[in-house]
């Protein structure tokens, strides 16, 4: 029988009702993004609250935990995970939670009593000793070498900074094939944590504040992903009967072995499970760039990067066959998944078209910034997520495998930046806000060298400028040309503009003769007009040319390229009009 089933069944013979899963994002709480353990959507009944359900409960709840996102990877780190938990809202109290978790363990479990240890409270200035919990312990035979006396940082259990709290008692089992020691060392990392029960009677307000509550309560919690892997004698998680079907699937897609394999592996699994049951909550949370939207984002592009290291087509529909995998899976418990499937498919999908194009880009552009420099800047950093959707995480993933610095604080900055003139320019201010000949129209000067640069390398060597226009709004320029560009072409060359400003170029001015400046390959029109001085701009290497300016004095500065517009002019001439955002 599943643990799930087990521990339900058990706590209801000893007369707890089952209560449902709250949803994943919670309903009238919005301190947290997500349900972070089985005692948050009972917080109100801790407090003294009737619950309609009694004074007993029981449940598996659906959780997520983001603080270690970047850990997975690992062998036990989960962002979603499953806890059961059985509650006591003013009913039993230690004695009995404890009898009833050690029965749960030994009689139901048939855990040996031998690969068993347990903390409890040493108590603080104002909170005694947990004597109670330890003579418990002892007198089911526990011995007085395995229990262990914690202070308020190990044995004192808060959800986050305020709430319903108390001191706790964990129980700890031997997952090692060495022989037990006789004593208990809580930091000998053999001895795992497989469940907590918190002696809930105190209430700490946000300024530390400490209170007796209406009534004692017992909350306690047990990962259902850490237990099922003991009890199956693995130390790696995921090499459990919990991730079977979804790592089977995920190596027929691959052709490749979970062994050898394992970091991307338990990313994409993690992630994908993650990324449906948070689009199958029925808050309805689609990809977005605040909140659980984002993180769903981050979730699956990350899930679809790693994607790529197992060589995966990550255009392939390779999201939606793990995602009916776990819905498959879990369906059972959670009929949310197979009531929203259609929507979680389409999330993912949707999701998966917007970043999977842009990916490969993006990761060629960051390996030559990268081979340039050891330092991300803000700057850069925000045009990989702004033109590449890359996640300022997944910058941040990518720059530290490669031992590189990303300016988080610049990143952020332009951030906002960019937030606040997408408001105002939605608001129509943008227009008049900006003064006279100005800044942005110096920068499309600079796009246009950029712009003639570009269609070079994509239409040929027969391109050069026949007439350009700058307003405040958009650059406009014209150049011979036998055929209307294809989608492809424009979009190579919107590309290249944009790979050359995230590339952060310096642009050069030097005064030379026009002699000179024809020697030194600079391109010019209508040589005739200049005088014989005469200024060249040059863009890195990527563009020479002579003209008056004015230029931006990093390609950096011009934010993101976009071809709006793609006419004839006459005859064998095309115009196009872009804008910088
Ligand atoms: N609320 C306790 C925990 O999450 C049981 O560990």
């Amino acid at each position: 029988m599943n643990l799930k089933d087990l521990f339900i069944d058990f706590f209801v013979s000893k007369g707890h009702k089952q209560i449902p899963s709250a949803p994943l994002v919670p309903e009238n709480d919005p301190s947290v993004l997500f349900n972070t353990a089985g005692m948050q959507p009972l917080i109100p009944y801790l407090m003294g609250e009737e619950h309609p359900y009694g004074k007993r409960l029981c449940d598996y709840q659906k959780c997520v935990r983001l603080t270690d996102l970047e850990e997975i990877g690992d062998k036990t780190h989960h962002t979603f995970f499953e806890m059961l938990g059985n509650w006591s809202l003013g009913d039993y109290f230690k004695k009995e939670s404890i009898t009833y978790s050690f029965e749960f363990l030994t009689q139901v479990l048939h855990i040996p009593i031998e690969k068993l240890a347990v903390t409890v409270y040493e108590g603080d200035e104002k909170i005694p000793r947990d004597e109670v919990s330890a003579a418990t312990w002892k007198s089911l035979g526990i011995p007085e070498a395995r229990i262990a006396y914690l202070g308020k940082k190990d044995n004192f259990w808060i959800p986050g900074d305020s709430g319903p709290c108390g001191g706790d008692t964990e129980i700890f089992y031997w997952r090692s094939e060495e022989k037990v020691p006789h004593d208990f060392d809580p930091n000998d990392e053999r001895w795992v944590e497989i469940w907590n029960n918190v002696f809930m009677e105190y209430y700490q307000d946000k300024d530390g504040n400490v209170s007796e509550l209406k009534q004692k309560n017992v909350d306690t919690g047990m990962g259902l992903e850490r237990v099922v892997a003991v009890l199956e004698g693995v130390d790696d998680n995921y090499l459990t009967s919990v991730w079977k079907p979804l790592k089977d699937k995920l190596e027929t897609i691959s052709h490749k072995t979970y062994e050898g394999n394992e970091n991307a592996f338990r990313v994409i699994m993690d992630h994908v499970r993650t990324s449906v049951f948070i689009a199958a909550d029925p808050a309805h949370i689609r990809p977005s760039n605040t909140d659980q939207g984002y993180i769903l984002r981050r979730l699956i592009r990350r899930a679809i990067r790693y994607a790529r290291n197992l060589e995966i087509d990550t255009m392939s529909d390779f999201l939606e066959q793990l995602a009916l995998v776990v819905i498959d899976e879990y369906q059972k418990y959670y009929i949310e998944l197979s009531e929203n499937k259609d929507f979680v498919l389409e999330v993912l999908k949707q999701e998966q078209n917007k970043f999977a194009k842009t990916l490969e880009k993006g990761l060629k552009v960051f390996e030559k910034i990268a081979s340039k420099t050891n330092f991300i800047d803000g700057e850069t950093a925000f045009h990989l997520y702004d033109t590449f959707g890359f996640p300022i995480e997944l910058t941040k993933e990518e720059a530290r495998e490669r031992g590189l610095d990303v300016d988080y604080e610049g990143f952020k900055v332009k951030f906002l930046e960019h937030q606040e003139k997408s408001r105002t320019a939605s608001k129509g201010k943008f227009k008049g806000g900006l003064s006279g000949n100005s800044e942005i129209e110096t920068k499309y000067h600079t796009a246009t060298h950029l712009l003639n640069a570009a269609l070079k390398k994509v239409l040929g060597p027969s391109v050069h400028q026949l007439g350009s226009n700058i307003t405040e709004e958009r650059l406009r320029f014209d150049f011979p040309c036998d055929h209307k560009l294809t989608d492809e072409e424009k979009q190579k060359v919107e590309d290249l503009v944009n790979e050359w400003i995230l590339e952060g170029l310096d642009v050069q001015k030097e005064v030379m003769s026009k002699e000179e400046a024809l020697q030194s390959g600079a391109e010019c029109m209508f040589i005739d007009k200049y005088p014989d001085e005469v200024t060249v701009y040059s863009i890195g290497n990527v563009s020479k040319e002579l003209c008056g300016g004015p230029h931006v004095h990093n390609t950096k500065e011009l934010g993101h390229f976009k071809i709006k517009k793609e006419e004839s002019s006459s005859a064998g001439v095309r115009r196009i009009k872009g804008v910088l955002e």
